[in-house]
């Protein structure tokens, strides 16, 4: 009986050798398997690695606002052209790839995937911010990191003894295209390109961009809030809570739109503050820091 037990441990201890003399690396892939990474030892440096296809549970997950976009299967795209680095043309336009960026600058040139939407937007609380329609709607909706800063300019120009309103903020790819085309048909496409943009061209579809008006002037968008105590209130202030005046004034050949006191663009304090103290376009600011590619 004894003797048996000992043929029959020989002969599983035999298949075990063959199976792993047969197939090597099966120890390996099953522990990658169900435990997701593996560490080594660099036995020339001493330091540990991650060496094998590292997927930690807690690794960032891939989200709707397509970080590091890239086009998609029904994106066409007949051989994607490098041209900055942060773009990519296809079919002869200039695609952003790092549309979510806060400091993403969009353009005439600088087109946003047309199916880029942020994931991340929020509307603010109606006790804390004025909103024209107080209603959960799209266009009430920001980006949620530029919320805290909103909040913050609000209540400092409550402080201020000033009362300024969202007019629009988010628009969707569509929304922009309808509005163009409204545009379009009554001022025709030239004229409308001056006070609007194509679709895909908007900040508004980044969730960073916010239009602001005033009861001084009916709650439009018009030239004329320039003058009002808000419209100077923001000129003088907004760059304090990060947010840059986009089209300004005498510079609609560098921008390629009329002058738009109301349209303000989130770009963080930082930025904001650079842009204010030396009287630049997001465009310019870029230029002469030879950063489009990287801003
Ligand atoms: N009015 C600005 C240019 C826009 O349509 O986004
Ligand atoms: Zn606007």
């Amino acid at each position: 009986m004894k003797k048996l037990n000992y043929i029959i441990l020989g002969i599983i201890v035999s298949i075990l050798i063959a199976l792993y003399v047969l197939f090597p690396s099966a120890p390996n892939n099953l522990y990658i398997k169900y435990f997701g990474s593996k560490i080594t030892i660099d036995k020339k440096d001493n330091t540990s690695k991650d060496v094998e296809p590292v997927q930690p549970n807690d690794s960032p997950k891939e989200t709707d606002d397509k970080e590091g976009f890239e086009p998609g299967p029904d994106t066409p795209s007949p051989t994607p052209i490098e041209d900055e680095k942060d773009t990519i043309m296809i079919e002869g336009k200039l695609i952003l790839t790092d549309p979510a960026s806060l400091t993403v600058l969009v353009n005439k040139e600088r087109n946003l995937p047309e199916n880029y939407t942020p994931n991340n937007l929020v509307i603010g609380d109606f006790t804390k911010i004025n909103y024209v329609l107080k209603q959960q709607i799209d266009k009430n909706r920001v980006r949620i990191e530029v919320l805290p800063y909103l909040e913050q300019l609000f209540a400092k120009a409550k402080a201020d003894g000033i009362t300024i309103y969202v007019s629009s903020a988010y628009r969707s790819y569509n929304t922009q295209k309808s509005i163009f085309a409204w545009n379009q048909s009554v001022y025709g496409a030239e004229k409308a390109n001056t006070i609007s943009a194509h679709a895909g061209q908007s900040e508004h579809q980044t969730g960073l961009a916010i239009d602001f008006t005033s009861k001084s002037v009916n709650f439009d968008l018009v030239e004329r809030f320039e003058q009002t105590p808000e419209g100077i209130w923001l000129a003088n202030n907004a760059y304090k809570y990060g947010f840059i005046l986009r089209y300004p004034k005498n510079k609609s050949n560098i921008t390629g739109y009329v002058y738009e006191p109301w349209h303000f663009r989130f770009v963080g304090q930082e930025l904001a503050s650079e842009i204010h103290k030396n009287d630049l376009t997001l465009e310019e600011y870029f230029k002469e820091n030879s950063a489009i590619a990287e801003p």
